[in-house]
């Protein structure tokens, strides 16, 4: 056998996550917002997303490319029809270590347990504040706080053998003082919560410097009430930096893609719901693997393909902000690869 694919800065791939679904029931300004996803947006037409046969065929020879992880995501994937078979299909893939779903967590009261049945290892769930009126504003007035906490409730008792995240995006004046609530509620819930840098994804959000908050001063905030210890990464390139509660009650995690990027040690490709396979959340181009799984490409074929897109890759893009000083680049929406 060949050797496993380095990109050009010696990055092996570990990750694979897939957009299974480019639609969401929410319109979180940040991500898709309403004036732009209106009643007369076009999505994408069934056909036009991957099947879950052409799924399973690609993470099935990515697999035997390195990839242990993969990651359901969206859009919203739970609007995706029957996910759970589809988690069945990537369950049986010999060497996946890791099956994960983010999602917004509306619908996962109804599927915790099926999908928990059909054999995914956990859940990270996206969770902005607990304000309620608050919430209702950030997802574009779609969604409801109770779903979701319902959503996570179910989650918690599904009893996942990887566990529950949460996903918290911070944004300066928008949600950061309802911070220290999400770190009370949670604490001791064996749910680990992780707080995000507000991040310059996409084309539609007019993003700037002066919407992040900074982790360091979370951090210093979190911990002068609730004294942290920092702790190693669970695994190597882990985005989340990890600090656990003095007192027991269980950790917290910071993704600082902004103050401090992780490019180093980033081993993440992201599949689109039509078929685009990305080597970096910002990227500007993708290669397109549908024409290819459609047109009767072998799995020889595929599998040479996947490697030399690895083998070409050289993206950083996070490091490399400071140095774009503002330069527009025209970027992948973030909901067609999830985040
Ligand atoms: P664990 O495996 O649970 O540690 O998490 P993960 O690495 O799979 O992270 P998850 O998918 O929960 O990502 C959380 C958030 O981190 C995403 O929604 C993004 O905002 C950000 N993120 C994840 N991967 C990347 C990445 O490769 N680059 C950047 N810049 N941000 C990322
Ligand atoms: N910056 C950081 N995280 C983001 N997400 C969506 N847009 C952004 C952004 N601009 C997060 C969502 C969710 C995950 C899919 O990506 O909140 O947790
Ligand atoms: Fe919001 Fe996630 Fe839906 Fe984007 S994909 S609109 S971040 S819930
Ligand atoms: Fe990976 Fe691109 Fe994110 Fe850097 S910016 S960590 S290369 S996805």
């Amino acid at each position: 056998a060949t050797a496993l694919p380095r990109d050009q800065r010696g990055r092996p791939l570990h990750d694979l996550r897939i957009s299974v679904m480019d639609r969401c029931n929410f319109r979180c300004p940040y991500c898709m917002p309403e004036t732009t996803y209106g009643e007369h947006f076009s999505f994408l037409r069934n056909d036009e997303r991957l099947s879950f046969d052409e799924i399973e065929r690609l993470c099935r020879l990515a697999a035997a490319l390195g990839v242990s992880k993969l990651r359901l995501t969206g859009g919203e994937p739970l609007l995706r029809p029957h996910l759970a078979e589809l988690v069945a299909r990537l369950r049986g893939i010999p060497g996946i270590t890791d099956l994960a779903l983010t999602t917004n967590g509306v619908l996962l009261a109804r599927h915790a347990r099926e999908l928990r049945d059909a054999g995914l290892d956990r859940v990270t769930v996206s969770l902005d504040t607990l304000d309620p009126a608050l919430f209702h504003r950030m997802s574009g007035g779609r969604g409801a706080l109770d779903d979701v906490m319902a959503g996570i409730e179910a989650a918690r008792a599904a009893d996942f053998p990887h566990g529950v995240k949460l996903n918290t995006v911070v944004q300066r004046g928008v949600n950061e003082h309802t911070v220290p609530d999400l770190v009370e509620r949670f604490r001791g819930s064996g749910i680990v919560v992780r707080f995000i840098e507000y991040m310059d994804v996409g084309n539609r959000n007019d993003w700037s410097i002066e919407d992040v908050v900074p982790s360091q001063e979370l951090i210093a905030l979190i911990d002068a009430r609730w004294p942290l210890r920092a702790v190693p990464p669970t695994y190597p390139g882990e985005v989340a930096t990890r600090y656990r509660f003095l007192d027991g009650a269980g950790e917290i995690g910071m993704i600082s893609s902004i103050s401090q990027p992780f490019c180093g040690g980033c081993s993440r490709a992201r599949l689109s719901s039509e078929g685009m396979l990305y080597t970096c959340l910002f990227a500007t181009e993708g290669t397109d693997f549908r024409a290819a799984l459609r047109g009767g490409a072998s799995d020889e074929a595929l599998t040479q393909r996947l490697r030399e897109v690895w083998l070409g890759r050289n993206d950083r893009y996070s490091e490399e902000r400071a140095e774009r000083h503002g330069k527009k680049r025209h970027k992948i929406e973030m909901h067609y690869i999830g985040g």
